[in-house]
C-alpha cells in the first residue's frame, strides 16, 4: 500500500526543484566525476549484426558474440527481430505510465523487493542510505499468462503492448543464449536447460531531468545478479560501463539494444565471460527511460559450470548456489561495486 503521508516518488516529489535534495547527495568521494568519463565516437562497446545468426555466417556471428562476452561483457546488437513498432510502442507506453498522475501511479507503488509488480524509487529504499535519481516499475513477465493480471491496467493498452515487448525479448534472450553456449563450445542448448524453468524480469526506468547530475547517480556503479540483460533505452545518454577503470559512456544507437552478461552466466561460463561494472548518470536538460529485461535461471535452479569448461587449468570457481540465495545475498548488499559474486567464490 502507498503511505498515505506522502508520495515517496522521485518524480513528483523534487524534479522540479533547483537543487538535489540532501538524501540524494552522495558523498564527495562518492560522486560521479563526470569530467572523467571517456566518450567514444561509437557506442563505446562491439555493434554487432544478428542478420545472420540463422544464416550461413552464424560462425562468425558466434564467434563476435564469444569475444564480446569475454572480453567486454557488454555489446549491441543490431537486426534483433524485435519490430520497431514493439519497441516504440514499449517506449512510448512507458513513457505514458509516467506521465500518469500521481495517485494513478502509486496504486502500484511497494517497497518490498519480493513483490512481482511494484512501482518504487531509487534501488532499495529500506536498506540504502543515500538514494538514487530514479522511480522504477519492476514486473515479473515470465510466465505471462502468471503475471499479466497483476500489471498496471493504465495506461489501457499497457498490458498488451508490454506482453508483447517481453515475449519478443524472451525470444531474443533464447536466441542470444544458445549463441552463448555455442561460443563457449558447449551444445546450442546448454545454456537453456542450465537455467531451470527460467525466470524473466523486467524493469521500466524512469530518470527524471535532475538539477545537478555531479552530485548524485541514476543508478551507482552495479554487476547484474541475473544471467543475462537485454536493455532498451530511448536516444537519451546516460548507461557508461567500465573498461581498465575508466568510465565509458554507452551512447544510444538507433534500433539497436545493449546486451550484457550478468553474474550468473560468468558463473555458468566458469568466469570466461564477464559480468562487468556498469552505472546510470542522470542530465538536467531531459528526462531518461531505459527498459532492461533481465532473464534469469528459476529460483531453484543450482548454478553451477559445465563439466567441459572445468579442468586442471580451469578449476571451479564458485561453489554450487541457487539462484534464490544469489538474488536474496545480492539485494541485501545493495548497489556497490563489491562483487556478489565474489561472496560465492570457491577458496582453495
Ligand atoms: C539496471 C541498469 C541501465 C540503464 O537497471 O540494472 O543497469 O540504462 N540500467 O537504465
Ligand atoms: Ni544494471
Amino acid at each position: 500500500m502507498a503511505p498515505a503521508m506522502s508520495n515517496p516518488l522521485l518524480s513528483d516529489r523534487v524534479a522540479r526543484s533547483k537543487k538535489v535534495p540532501s538524501s540524494h547527495v552522495r558523498a564527495v568521494g562518492d560522486r560521479p566525476d563526470l569530467a572523467n568519463v571517456d566518450h567514444e565516437s561509437g557506442a563505446g562497446i562491439p555493434l554487432i549484426d544478428l542478420k545472420q545468426l540463422e544464416g550461413p555466417g552464424r560462425r562468425r556471428v558466434v564467434e563476435a558474440i564469444g569475444s564480446a562476452c569475454e572480453n567486454d561483457g557488454f555489446f549491441m546488437v543490431m537486426n534483433h527481430g524485435i519490430p520497431e513498432a514493439v519497441v516504440e510502442g514499449m517506449l512510448s507506453v512507458a513513457r505514458e505510465f509516467f506521465h500518469l498522475p500521481e495517485s494513478e501511479r502509486l496504486k502500484c507503488y511497494s517497497d518490498d523487493p519480493k513483490k512481482a509488480v511494484r512501482l518504487s524509487t531509487s534501488f532499495n529504499v529500506r536498506t540504502e542510505k543515500v538514494s538514487n535519481w530514479r522511480d522504477f516499475l519492476r514486473l515479473h513477465c515470465y510466465p505471462l499468462e502468471s503475471f499479466v493480471d497483476q500489471w498496471p491496467s493504465n495506461p489501457p493498452a499497457f498490458r498488451q503492448v508490454v506482453g508483447t515487448y517481453s515475449t519478443e525479448a524472451r525470444a531474443l534472450a533464447l536466441r542470444l543464449l544458445e549463441a552463448i553456449s555455442e561460443s563457449l563450445g558447449l551444445e546450442r542448448g546448454h545454456m537453456v536447460k542450465a537455467m531451470g524453468r527460467h525466470a524473466q524480469h523486467m524493469a521500466v526506468n524512469y530518470y527524471p531531468p535532475c538539477p545537478q547530475p555531479e552530485l548524485t547517480y541514476g543508478l551507482p556503479g552495479h554487476k547484474d545478479p541475473n544471467a543475462i540483460t537485454l536493455l532498451l533505452q530511448d536516444g537519451v545518454s546516460g548507461l557508461q560501463v567500465q573498461r581498465d577503470g575508466r568510465w565509458v559512456a554507452v551512447n544510444p544507437v538507433p534500433n539497436a539494444l545493449v546486451i550484457n552478461i550478468g553474474d550468473q552466466l560468468q558463473a555458468l561460463s566458469n568466469d570466461r565471460y564477464k559480468s562487468v561494472n556498469h552505472r546510470v548518470i542522470v542530465n538536467s536538460a531531459s528526462e531518461r527511460i531505459s527498459v532492461p529485461t533481465f532473464y534469469c535461471p528459476s529460483p531453484d535452479t543450482v548454478v553451477a559450470p559445465a563439466d567441459a569448461l572445468v579442468d586442471d587449468a580451469h578449476p571451479r570457481a564458485y561453489r554450487p548456489f541457487t539462484y534464490q540465495e544469489y538474488y536474496e545475498e545480492f539485494w541485501k548488499m545493495g548497489l556497490q561495486s563489491a562483487s556478489c559474486l565474489d561472496r560465492f567464490r570457491r577458496i582453495e
